[in-house]
């Protein structure tokens, strides 16, 4: 079987991007505006780039307006590096505050639609963990398109590509790396509607496949997420950064874990517990419903872990209520709409008059392939590897260290596709194409190989939904040591029961064994080296929290750098955390050292 699978494609081109999401095609856009005519080659998942995850993000995107007297990039940065609990790498936090009005415009000046106010200025909402002052009062930072904030940037960005001439390759994965003399050279893909394997020599690749949100059980995350990219670089020898910083949106629809915003709780939703009391205040007194989303998805899984829960009959899942009854109709008519419509249609809920059951759902990964500031793949702390380079959820310079601020997500996706684009030009400008080496595509073709060979009983998708609740059970919001190495034991099983299931068709053409088979590999290495990293992090911090060591410790001051090249054998490296703001000194620098972490 082995020998039947090749590469029966040749491409180059001078950019290849993997993953045709917000970032990708940012990054793509700021190419082609450097500079016109380079060949870009996007490769998408999915059959459409605007069917990119990108365009479920609701509520909002933020950075600050210079002509807001109440606010200042230093207080972002604060609000950052707080709400990152102190693991964000302040030099990117600093780029990124600095730079994001400017590219917010650039969206702008692109055709994105932001919702307006009756006179004309933009409408502005305040997220979890935004203050102005140092945490004095809440900060209105985050501009909107209604709830369908992430739709409007994916569309722009499209567009953008569009324009400039990206080239589209649809329904295609990478599958390997191909390196020469320790410099990326391109990829092999694999295209699932046809079937083949393809060569792309590049100049320079930019993976942004987004995140893995598949590995747990209730996600907000659309079912493509499966953290491809992560996956294709451990198998290539590099390491993950901060696998067990994973995120818990407080409010998923009970049931599938459908993202209902946190705008919702901006615009005035509050959470109430069985006896509708409204608990927040007990967890953060301060900012109540708008603590960041760390804190609150904990307080209220520590409502229904002490009995304040309710149980939803149709999916046995303990909850908690949203109470939107007293915002005006025009929030649920106009600025939420497409949320209300959600509680319509998936619980058969009016929220203007009844409570609406949420429960937190996993919904973003702060750790991913590490990345210098400029979006430099590293293979250590201080070794970038040439040619690579990542951006968007996939990646991590570490913006968000270990808990993201509601909003930041879309802001580091268009300005790290910036400053990636602008870095790949200036790679590329001596840049000349190789030989496809001889051995290229013998890693894809041994992996390939096996899965269509394999006779043995069981199946795929039962393998996948057992890993999903099993890192949803063990590896999820609330983690414990002896939990977390039995996890590991399961997973090692799980990974040998896979090894042996037989596919039920052999072809590799429009083949959903096949790739869910494939998909299945890479949220298994995802799942691994998570609760690897989370075992060993022995301390609290952020969205990692242990039962068994509840504060955060400065002996775990650093990034986890998670290697794995045989399943189940994960290596630890570090990553320090950078420290720029606070060791440049000046006016308000004592507010970036390791501060406590009270709202
Ligand atoms: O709650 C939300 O609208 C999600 C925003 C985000 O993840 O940044």
């Amino acid at each position: 079987m082995g020998n039947k699978l090749k590469v029966s494609t040749n491409l180059s081109c001078d950019v290849l991007v993997i993953g045709a999401g917000g970032a990708g095609l940012r990054c793509a856009a700021e190419i082609l505006e450097k500079k016109p005519g380079a060949s870009v080659l996007a490769v998408t998942k999915v059959a459409h780039p605007q069917k990119s995850h990108t365009a479920a993000a609701q509520g909002g995107v933020c950075a600050v307006d210079p002509s807001d007297l109440h606010d200042k990039p230093i207080y972002h940065m604060f609000d950052t590096w707080k709400g990152s609990d102190c693991s964000a790498d302040q030099n990117v936090v600093k780029k990124i505050v600095e730079t994001g009005w400017d590219q917010l415009m650039w969206l702008e000046n692109r055709g994105m639609h932001f919702t307006r106010l009756q006179g004309g200025a933009l409408g502005k909402r305040t997220f979890g963990g935004h203050t102005s002052g140092f945490g004095s009062v809440s900060s209105f930072r985050a501009v909107f398109d209604a709830d369908r904030t992430g739709k409007s940037m994916m569309d722009t960005c499209w567009q953008e590509a569009v324009k400039g001439g990206v080239s589209f390759v649809p329904q295609s994965v990478v599958t390997e790396l191909l390196f020469k003399e320790g410099r990326c050279i391109g990829a092999i893909l694999f295209k699932e509607k046809d079937g083949e394997f393809v060569s792309v020599l590049a100049k320079a690749t930019v993976l942004a496949t987004g995140g893995c949100g598949q590995v747990f059980r209730i996600t907000t995350n659309c079912r493509d997420n499966t953290g491809d990219a992560l996956a294709v670089i451990l198998r290539a020898g590099f390491p993950v950064m901060d696998p067990e910083a994973v995120q818990f949106h407080p409010t998923g629809i009970v049931g599938p874990g459908i993202l209902a915003s946190e705008a919702l709780r901006s615009e005035g939703g509050i959470l109430r517990n069985k006896d509708l009391e409204p608990f927040m205040e007990k967890y953060a007194p301060k900012m109540k419903e708008l603590a960041p989303r760390d804190i609150v998805s904990r307080a209220m899984e520590s409502e229904i872990r002490s009995g304040n829960g309710v149980l939803n009959p149709d999916h046995n899942i303990e909850h908690v209520w949203i109470d939107l009854r007293e915002l005006p109709d025009y929030v649920h008519d106009v600025k939420l709409k497409e949320i209300s419509g959600f509680f319509k249609t998936f619980v058969n809920i009016d929220p203007k008059k009844e409570l609406c059951p949420v429960r937190s759902s996993n919904h973003y990964h702060m750790g991913g392939i590490p990345t210098t500031e400029f979006g430099e793949v590293q293979k250590t702390s201080d070794e970038i590897i040439p040619g690579l380079f990542a951006v968007g959820e996939c990646a991590s310079a570490s913006f968000h260290g270990f808990n993201r601020l509601g909003t930041n997500s879309l802001l580091e996706l268009f300005t790290m596709g910036k400053f990636v684009g602008e870095r790949v030009v200036d790679y590329i400008k001596d840049g000349s194409l190789t030989e496809l080496p001889k051995e290229a595509g013998e890693v894809t073709f041994s992996q390939f190989s096996k899965y269509l060979e394999a006779s043995g009983k069981g199946n795929i998708g039962v393998i996948r939904e057992e890993m999903r609740n099993l890192m949803t059970a063990k590896v999820g919001i609330f983690r414990k040591g002896n939990e977390m190495a039995e996890a590991m034991e399961s997973l090692n099983e799980l990974r040998k029961r896979a090894e042996v299931v037989a596919l039920a068709s052999k072809t590799t053409k429009m083949n959903q064994d096949l790739h869910q088979r494939w998909e299945l590999d890479n949220l298994l290495d995802i799942a691994m080296i998570t609760t690897k990293g989370a075992y060993e992090r022995k301390e609290s911090r952020g969205g990692h929290y242990r039962d068994d060591y509840t504060e955060r410790s400065e002996e775990f001051d650093y990034h986890t750098l998670a290697y794995m090249t045989e399943y189940g054998k994960v290596d630890l490296g570090k990553r320090p955390i950078d420290m720029s703001i606070f060791e440049a000194g000046g006016e308000h620098c004592e507010h970036f050292k390791m501060i406590p972490r009270k709202y």
